[in-house]
């Protein structure tokens, strides 16, 4: 009897033992699954390529933006072939000079799905612009609030015309995203007027972010004491690579008179398309637990 009740209790032990190997396995594996899938994105493919070194998603580069890309063949899914085997083999003359490089490392279900992924920047379903569909911030709310009362969110100052950075702020208020869009975007402010946007960004996850600063005017970002964005028109665009830490971030800009909209954008290692960056990234001050760095 006594015999039996310790086998019975080893076999049970023995059967715990390897459910729980089970168990480990078929996590191991779903996490594997899910990595797979991550790493196989469209812009997970174009990041581990040599791609980002003559295109970006909005700026011209050493070949034409993907988003112009899309703009020309209007989201014709039917050129999906016909684009993939042209990024495989390489070539040119459609964008009035430069030759793309051949690929031929590169899947041809790899390229389809970039493809199909360029493709669908222009497409208001897969990719709404943000501009157009997320509700603009209130300036006037903003300048109500009082930068020594909040945590999230960057300080804002507001200088008249030209004046030299080092000349006391007009205003000061709060801005918890920087999206400013419609008719009254900057309203009460005057044209000419210059609004500094000030303090820290909290990245949580390593990996490429894409940055652009949709505007109309002058303006530029200053992330970790480097300008990722300058004034220059052609230049509104970013891609860097980070490490997940609070890093300083400053943004500018100068409004124009008529339809003025400035907008911070990004896209994560996460994300696929461009997306107001959250409310919840920026902080006044830097965070308690990182003031040593
Ligand atoms: C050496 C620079 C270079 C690299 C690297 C490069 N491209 Fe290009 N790409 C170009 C140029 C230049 C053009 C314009 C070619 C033309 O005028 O027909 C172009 C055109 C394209 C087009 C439009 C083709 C058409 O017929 O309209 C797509 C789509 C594209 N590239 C995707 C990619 C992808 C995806 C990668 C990475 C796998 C990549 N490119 C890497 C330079 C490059």
């Amino acid at each position: 009897m006594l015999v039996k009740a310790t086998q019975f209790l080893s076999l049970l032990k023995i059967m715990f033992v390897f459910n729980l190997l089970l168990l480990g396995c078929s996590e191991k594996k779903e996490k594997q699954k899910a990595e797979k899938k991550k790493a196989k994105t469209a812009l997970t493919i174009i990041k581990n390529d040599d791609c980002l070194n003559c295109h970006s998603i909005e700026d011209k580069s050493v070949g034409p933006s993907y988003v112009k890309v899309a703009q020309r063949y209007e989201s014709d899914y039917s050129t999906v072939n016909r684009l993939a085997k042209k990024i495989i083999e390489g070539g040119g003359g459609l964008w009035g000079g430069g030759q793309m490089s051949k690929h031929p490392l590169l899947k041809s279900n790899d390229a389809r799905r970039v493809v199909r992924w360029i493709l669908s920047l222009d497409d208001s379903v897969a990719n709404p612009d943000p501009m157009m569909t997320i509700p603009a911030i209130s300036l006037r709310e903003a300048l109500e609030a009082n930068p020594a009362e909040s945590e999230n969110g960057l300080t804002l100052y507001v200088y008249s015309r030209e004046t030299s950075a080092d000349v006391t702020p007009q205003h000061t208020g709060v801005v918890k995203r920087i999206h400013f869009t419609g008719a009254e975007a900057f309203e009460p402010l005057s044209e000419g007027s210059r609004l500094k946007m000030e303090g820290f960004i909290t990245i949580n996850q390593s990996g490429k972010y894409f940055f652009k600063q949709v505007r109309t005017g002058k303006g530029k970002v200053i992330l970790d004491g480097a300008t990722i964005i300058n004034e220059n028109d052609w230049d509104r665009e970013t891609d860097i690579d980070l490490l997940p830490r609070t890093y300083p971030i400053t943004v500018e800009y100068r409004m124009e008179r008529e339809n003025s909209k400035l907008s911070l954008q990004w896209i994560t290692p996460e994300d696929e398309y461009y997306r107001v960056i959250p409310e919840e990234v920026f902080t006044i001050s830097l965070p308690q637990n990182q003031a040593a760095l």
